[in-house]
């Protein structure tokens, strides 16, 4: 019920990172049997999905038509996944736990400062857009700082949400305001792909590691299989007993192959056969492991070249443990900042740009520098890889739920948070312990200012590391419960400032 009622009260007052016009990935956890569950609430591909609409004369890509607009948006699935998590694991009715969002959206609220730096920074992309301009600007310029914000047209969707759950956003009014103004703006939903969106339960991949079961994300993430394979390769190790240096070249070397294997083998397991038990079997780590040099690092020279490119990031997470302790780790996107920037009329949606992580151009990154194959072509139907990661870690006495946004870096987060707080660490230390990331290619360790000193710096250079500084990243939310104790720990990423909005 809570984690209802945080996902559709983002919709409305933090636009720019999620929505009902995106989708989300959850593991859930339920006390009274101990059931974990992944609810799979990605978006798809429209049946009419066609890749030439993303390449440019010269074949190469077009982030016009992957990132902006209605071409650029999948088939929604947040509604979808509030409405079977409502059904079959709350308490409260979906009227019940939407009403905050409802109420927030009609009576107003003041934005806090990341949302007007976002509408500020994607003006031009929502003036193109008379809906999306109408929404976010006024008189076709930014909103004044202390502006409250009213949402009518998104209360009104919400509310048929909420009186007809899937038939209130997937048929009827909604369905056909949305298919129109897609259309109308050369976008080729239909309603029959409205009408086909199921969201799914999963099964949640488990693996162990040090004595703590970690449960988090099956694809079409490619979290969960590259966490598992990185903690596989690491378990062969004392990384406790190492310093420094030795550990960072280690983790990176994981995540370095598991990155690879993400490139090559893993898409929507409704289209493509993966390999996932040789993928998560510790027999396979052992043979990536043995390929480990201790003192150098491997170069990734055998796939093509790729760039990455700092796309505006946004996205978030949202973790909740409740009194019964019943878990919820959530990770919710519209892809980059205000998705495609593109409004439904009429409907107050703000439609994701999710096809871009679609392998649309085989060798050519995504916004996040990903490579894919043909298992993450796109296809009609098709759910696009994503890198979310929304995790829940169990120990002999201490329970974490974490997750962030981040793109590429989301699956390097988590599993960093996994091994601080296997390590002892607090909520606290884990979301503003400072991170490093590899993901195989571009071959290079990104590292966030201050995570080593020069030192370790010059000592992994010496390794064969190239070490590029990104500015932070992240904005992870991690609960902990100890359950000895059974004291509740929460923090939030110091990296986004809080400024927080007021409600009306
Ligand atoms: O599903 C994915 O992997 C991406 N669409 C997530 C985007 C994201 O995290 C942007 N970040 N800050």
């Amino acid at each position: 019920d809570a984690a209802i009622a945080v996902a559709s009260t983002l919709s409305v007052v933090e636009p720019e990172s999620s929505g009902i016009g995106g989708g989300f990935m959850a593991v859930l956890h339920r006390a009274e049997d101990g059931r974990n569950v992944f609810i799979d609430a990605r978006e798809t591909a429209p049946a009419a999905v066609d890749p030439k609409d993303y390449l440019k004369p010269d074949g190469s890509p077009d982030r016009e038509t992957s990132l902006d607009g209605p071409l650029s948006a999948g088939i929604p699935g947040e509604p979808a996944g509030l409405v079977l998590i409502a059904k079959r694991y709350g308490r409260l009715s979906l009227q019940q736990s939407l009403a905050p969002a409802i109420r927030i959206a009609r009576d107003g609220f003041k934005p806090d400062p990341r949302l007007h730096e976002s509408i500020a920074g994607e003006q031009k992309a929502l003036r193109r857009w008379p809906a999306s301009a109408a929404k976010y600007l006024v008189d076709g310029q930014p909103p004044a700082a202390d502006a409250i914000w009213r949402d009518p047209g998104q209360a009104h969707t919400l509310e048929l949400i909420a009186r007809h759950g899937d038939d209130g956003f997937y048929r009827g009014e909604t369905a056909h305001k949305l298919v129109d103004a897609v259309r109308a703006a050369g976008g080729n939903w239909t309603l029959a792909d409205l009408a086909g969106y199921q969201a799914k339960e999963r099964t949640p991949i488990s693996v162990d590691y040090r004595g703590y079961r970690i449960i988090t994300a099956p694809p079409p993430s490619s979290g969960g299989v590259a966490i598992a394979e990185v903690l596989n390769i690491l378990s062969g190790y004392n990384l406790a007993g190492m310093d420094k240096v030795q550990r960072v070249h280690y983790v990176v070397e994981a995540m370095r192959r598991a990155f690879r294997d993400h490139n090559d083998y893993l898409g929507d397991p409704d289209f493509v056969k993966m390999p996932l038990d040789m993928l998560l079997s510790p027999y396979y780590a052992d043979g990536l492991r043995q390929g480990i040099l201790p003192d150098r690092a491997t170069p990734s020279s055998m796939l093509p070249r790729a760039d990455p490119a700092d796309a505006g990031m946004h996205t978030t997470h949202f973790s909740i443990i409740d009194a019964d302790g019943n878990m919820a780790a959530v990770t919710l996107t519209v892809n980059t900042i205000l998705g495609s920037k593109f409004v439904a009329a009429g409907t107050g949606v703000l439609l994701n740009n999710e096809m871009d992580d679609f392998a649309l151009v085989p060798d050519k990154p995504n916004a996040y520098g990903l490579l894919g194959s043909k298992a993450n072509a796109p296809a009609g139907g098709k759910r696009m890889l994503s890198s979310m990661s929304p995790s829940i870690v169990i120990g002999p006495e201490r329970t974490m739920v974490i997750g962030s946004p981040g793109g590429s870096t989301i699956i390097t987060q988590v599993l960093e948070g996994i091994l601080n707080f296997i390590d002892g660490e607090s909520a606290q230390q884990i979301v503003a312990h400072k991170r490093f990331h590899h993901q195989y290619l571009p071959d290079v360790v990104m590292v966030e200012p201050g995570t080593f000193d020069p030192a370790t710096s010059a000592a992994l250079e010496k390794m064969g590391y190239t070490l590029k500084q990104r500015e932070p990243w992240g904005f992870m939310n991690v609960v902990t419960w100890n359950r000895e104790t059974n004291r509740l720990d929460a923090a939030s990423d110091p990296r986004r400032p809080s400024g927080l909005g007021e409600v009306q």
